[in-house]
């Protein structure tokens, strides 16, 4: 439905679930992702996960427009709609990592949240260990605006959450 210049954002599909599995049945990703345990995972949470899909205010599966390759995921969340302040959520295939479409889907999504959605903000929490998807936040215009100390066990050890956030009138000014 939506394309940028390598991507194709398009509706998830009953046939996406098991490439979804696949996805979080990898340790670095869900480490990363801070789902919850890093577990292996099986249908109840694909179902639960599905759910969750369904509930977003914006949700898409990301694949590559020449291909049609699966690459993942990318979501917006509304809690409070007064408030306009939607959760920012990414997740791309381990074995496509650091290529660019973490980035090149986000700021798609940025600027359709705003301009298109019409949020008032943008909001995510993220691990302090989790240094590529920080370095992507940071790239497409979010800002720190909060730690939480030790609030997640991560391989041996308390990791700070990082909270960040984007204003639509810091995305306008832009
Ligand atoms: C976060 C995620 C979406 C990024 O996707 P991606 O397609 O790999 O991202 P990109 O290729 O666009 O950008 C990665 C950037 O991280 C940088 N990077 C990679 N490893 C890094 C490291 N160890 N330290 C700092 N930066 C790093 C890269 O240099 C790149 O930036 P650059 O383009 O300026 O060089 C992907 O890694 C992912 O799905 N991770 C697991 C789930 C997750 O963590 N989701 C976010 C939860 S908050």
């Amino acid at each position: 439905m939506f394309e940028t210049e390598r991507l194709r954002l398009r509706e998830l599909r009953q046939s996406d679930l098991s490439l979804v599995l696949e996805m979080f049945n990898n340790y670095e990703f869900q480490e990363n992702g801070g789902v919850d345990y890093t577990v292996p995972r099986g249908d109840n949470f694909i179902e639960g996960w599905a759910g969750w899909a369904k509930s977003c205010l914006f949700f898409a599966i990301i694949e590559e427009k020449e291909s049609s390759k699966f690459l993942g995921f990318i979501a917006l969340k509304i809690s409070v709609t007064k408030n306009r302040d939607a959760e920012f959520t990414i997740g791309i295939i381990a074995s496509e990592w650091g290529q660019g479409f973490g980035t090149e889907a986000s700021r798609w999504l940025i600027g359709y949240g705003f301009r298109g959605l019409n949020l008032h903000r943008i909001s995510l929490t993220v691990a302090a260990t989790n240094d590529r998807a920080v370095a992507v936040y940071r790239k497409v215009g979010f800002v720190e605006e909060g730690r939480k100390r030790a609030a997640m066990w991560s391989q041996g050890k308390w990791v700070d959450h990082i909270m960040m956030g984007i204003l639509e009138k810091e995305f306008l000014l832009a």
